[in-house]
């Protein structure tokens, strides 16, 4: 099985022993980098190195830790980013070892992303991610509220990460409005906005598959160019992904609508 390919079955640890904190110190921050190369199997130059975590933290960045009896088990690392006069934090990174995966580590971590920048008064926070990723699509959109509305074409040039089987590194933009009524309202009582799909864009649960193998590349690479014209089409058009769908075969489907029109948006 691909490495982003996890299922329930992984769900091993019980999730309430896990603590969520700051990470102190230069040897928890080497235990980021050495969870990075665990999870992400980069090659060692295209790994964040440790003086970026260290320098990260010092700038207004974060550097949090999941921690199973003192050993880092899950990370998030953000830097802060400037935009238009106003702060915000781009998120690099977010990493759960595999045994840990599926029991709501990654969704905790990113809430404990939340609480802080709030506290400092930042109200939001982006990332990117890999369209072809089920699964980060549905923690981002579905769990956490994030909506998108902007895409990079080959955003880091191939990498040599297995999780991205060769392909170009097209990425997603995320936008979290940690204060927006959509944001708020989800996280506290589960409910989603409602909104008028206007187009949805599909993404086949063998895409782990075709992806990590060398004969079958070309279909995931297929996938890749497809929905890549249907994004661009979508943005242009005033959408924006607010809402992911995965049905019981694992599929997975973005939902587009107008960002505008959607109660309680108060991004931007
Ligand atoms: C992305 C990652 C951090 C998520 O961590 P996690 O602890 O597994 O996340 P959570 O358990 O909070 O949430 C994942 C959700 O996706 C669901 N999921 C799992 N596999 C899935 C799949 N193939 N398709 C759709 N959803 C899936 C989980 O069931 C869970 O939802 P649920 O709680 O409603 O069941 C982790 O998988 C990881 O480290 N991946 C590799 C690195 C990476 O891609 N990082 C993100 C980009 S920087």
């Amino acid at each position: 099985m691909a490495t982003g390919q996890t299922t329930r079955a992984t769900r091993t640890v019980s999730q309430d022993s896990l603590l969520i904190r700051k990470c102190q110190g230069l040897e928890e921050m080497r235990a980021c980098v050495a969870l990075q190369k665990e999870v992400w199997n980069f090659a060692d130059i295209e790994l964040v190195p440790l003086r970026m975590f260290v320098v990260g933290e010092k700038i207004g960045g974060q550097v949090i830790g999941a921690f199973d009896r003192g050993e880092l088990v899950g990370f998030a690392f953000a830097i802060p980013g400037l935009r238009q006069g106003h702060s915000f934090l781009y998120s690099q990174m977010l990493a759960v070892r595999q045994a840990y995966r599926n029991g709501g580590l990654g969704q905790r971590l990113k809430l404990f992303q939340r609480q802080d920048a709030l506290a400092r008064g930042i109200e939001l926070m982006e990332w990117t991610f890999d369209p072809l990723e089920i699964k980060n699509a549905f923690l981002n959109v579905e769990k956490l509220g994030a909506i998108v509305r902007r895409y990079h074409t080959n955003l880091y040039g191939v990498t040599s990460s297995s999780l991205q089987g060769g392909l170009p590194t097209d990425r997603l933009v995320a936008e979290w409005w940690l204060k927006s009524k959509r944001v708020e309202t989800l996280l506290a009582s589960g409910v989603k906005p409602t909104f008028q799909t206007q187009a949805s864009i599909s993404v086949p649960a063998e895409i782990y598959d075709w992806r990590a193998k060398p004969e079958t590349r070309n279909q995931a690479q297929a996938v890749e160019d497809r929905n890549r014209e249907a994004f661009f089409k979508a943005f242009a058009g005033g959408l924006a992904v607010l809402g992911y769908e995965r049905d019981a075969q694992g599929n997975g489907r973005f939902l587009l609508g107008r960002w505008e029109e959607e109660w309680g948006y108060a991004g931007s």
